[in-house]
């Protein structure tokens, strides 16, 4: 009985933190709202680059469902968002929305944009 109260404690231990560390599963559905917000005026209703603010843009939207921009890992594109895309009117969202945020609206994209490797 001891030694099972004893493998418990450990168990808990090890994985009690790692377990609170874990961040919460991503959320597309949210991630929409998001992007409807705050995506939708330039990059288009399904990511195509053709929203209402594109034509008066002289670097154009990207067009998300592009096997160009598809191709991109989660961690690339993470980064374009995060950090913006150079000489371009993507700005950086990292001090607009949380972490958590840009992975929702990441996982959105990844919606009408899944993922397509380059072989
Ligand atoms: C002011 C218009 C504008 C807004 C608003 C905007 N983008 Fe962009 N986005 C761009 C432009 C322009 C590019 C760069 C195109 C290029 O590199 O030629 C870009 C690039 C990107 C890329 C990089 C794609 C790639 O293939 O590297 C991602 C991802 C992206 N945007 C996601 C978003 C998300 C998510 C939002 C909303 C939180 C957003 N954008 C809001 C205009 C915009």
């Amino acid at each position: 009985m001891r030694g099972l109260l004893f493998v418990l404690a450990w168990l808990m231990m090890m994985f009690g933190s790692w377990a609170l560390a874990e961040t919460r599963p991503l959320n597309p559905q949210s991630g929409g709202t998001i992007y409807q917000q705050h995506c939708l005026r330039c990059h288009g209703r399904a990511g195509d680059g053709l929203g209402s603010d594109a034509r008066s843009l002289i670097v154009p939207p990207e067009n998300l469902q592009s096997p160009r921009s598809r191709s991109k890992t989660d961690r690339e594109l993470m980064l374009g968002i995060s950090q913006g895309v150079l000489f371009s009117p993507m700005h950086g969202w990292r001090d607009r929305l949380s972490e958590q945020e840009m992975r929702d609206v990441l996982s959105y994209i990844r919606t009408f944009a899944p993922f397509l490797p380059v072989t």
